[in-house]
């Protein structure tokens, strides 16, 4: 497959993406969390390509992204509940920044970016870039992760041109994604808020802000949303159990690792050093942080997911850290790329 375009994005690269927007056509955009593969969120073609290119399930919904509280006040209706008012001023405290907030939508979007759900997902993104395009124009921007579906998310300028190739227009390169992992997903609930998704935003920060926050546990079906009731929106979408695969099988460090035969075979991804001795007996070896720090583990997570499935290692084994504040997220990325 051909690469797609790449440009760095300076001023007249993003206007350049916000006129190809405009025209129907699909552009790779950096975001804080992840890259995105954009499309004008009331274009119903174009919304209906980013389905084609991904290979997506048409039940699976589109987060639409704006450029500030005021703009997202236009797609979403307040005054369903008593308490929803309450829920968005608190969680639009976080924004601009990688939360998601699913919220009734009163049929102020198109279908095609809700999958037939009566609610949409709406962030208000912070990285400069994606806010400089959103300035440019005059529509919101539905954007899923620029990869293809199941596939593990981008979180660099490559990732994006190198797996979708020509459908999409142009890729603007805002460098490495700050966060790496796709934004926290809530649903207001009448307690607090539901966790649909861990991410940037933690349990624990939620907490401060709603007091209560429930995790509602993931369908155990790796089908779900593939072939079969396409036409029926899905009971909890962004919940899939199988998601972000490599196409090699992946194993936890002491739970789920076969005892591999030669060391050579497999490529091995840690979270701080290993000895030297111990790290060059693997095919192929990387850690994600000098020192163990979460965050920096989170940032350079796919990237290394990518590089070891390129590699020519048969399987690859992972650390695994505390599942709690940012090790939350990484770890409900690794355990559903493990599935
Ligand atoms: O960080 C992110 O969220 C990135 C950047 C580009 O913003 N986007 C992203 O989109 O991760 P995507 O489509 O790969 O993941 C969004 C998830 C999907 O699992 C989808 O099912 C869920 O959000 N979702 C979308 N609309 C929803 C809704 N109305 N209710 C519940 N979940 C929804
Ligand atoms: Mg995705």
């Amino acid at each position: 497959m051909k690469a797609s375009k790449i440009l760095p994005a300076s001023e007249t690269a993003i206007a350049e993406a916000a006129r190809l927007l405009a025209e129907g056509r699909l552009v790779g955009i950096p975001t804080e969390t992840v890259y995105g593969l954009a499309a004008d969120a009331t274009n119903p073609d174009a919304v209906r390509q980013i389905f084609a290119t991904k290979g997506r399930p048409e039940n699976n919904p589109l987060i639409v992204h704006v450029e500030s509280i005021d703009s997202a006040l236009r797609y979403v209706q307040m005054d369903a509940t008593d308490w929803l008012a309450d829920r968005w001023k608190r969680a639009t405290e976080f924004w601009p920044g990688p939360l998601t907030i699913v919220m009734p939508h009163g049929g102020k979007v198109i279908r095609e970016v809700t999958a037939g759900s009566e609610t949409v997902a709406i962030r208000v993104p912070s990285h400069p870039v994606m806010r400089s395009l959103l300035e440019r124009c005059p529509f919101p921007i539905a954007a899923p992760s620029a990869n293809r579906s199941n596939y593990v998310s981008p979180t660099r300028a490559e990732h994006v041109a190198e797996s979708l190739g020509e459908n999409v227009a142009l890729v603007l390169d805002g460098g490495p994604c700050g966060w790496g992992l796709e934004s926290t997903i809530i649903r207001p609930t009448a307690t607090g808020v539901e966790l649909l998704r861990p991410g940037g935003i933690t349990a624990e920060d939620l907490k401060r802000v709603f007091g209560s926050v429930e995790m509602p546990a993931a369908k155990p079906d790796s089908g779900l949303g593939q072939g079969k009731a396409e036409s029926v929106p899905m009971a909890a979408p962004g919940m899939l159990a199988k998601h972000y695969s490599p196409s090699k099988p992946l194993y936890q460090i002491g739970v789920s690792a076969p005892e591999p035969g030669c060391q050579s075979a497999v490529a091995r991804i840690t979270f701080s050093p290993l000895p030297p001795a111990e790290a060059s007996a693997f095919g192929w070896y990387r850690t994600l942080s000098e020192h163990g720090d979460l965050r920096e583990v989170a940032q350079n997570l796919f990237a290394a997911l990518r590089d070891a499935d390129a590699s020519q290692c048969d399987l690859i084994i992972i650390d695994q850290c505390e599942r709690s504040g940012i090790g939350q997220a990484i770890m409900d990325r690794i355990d559903r790329a493990c599935r």
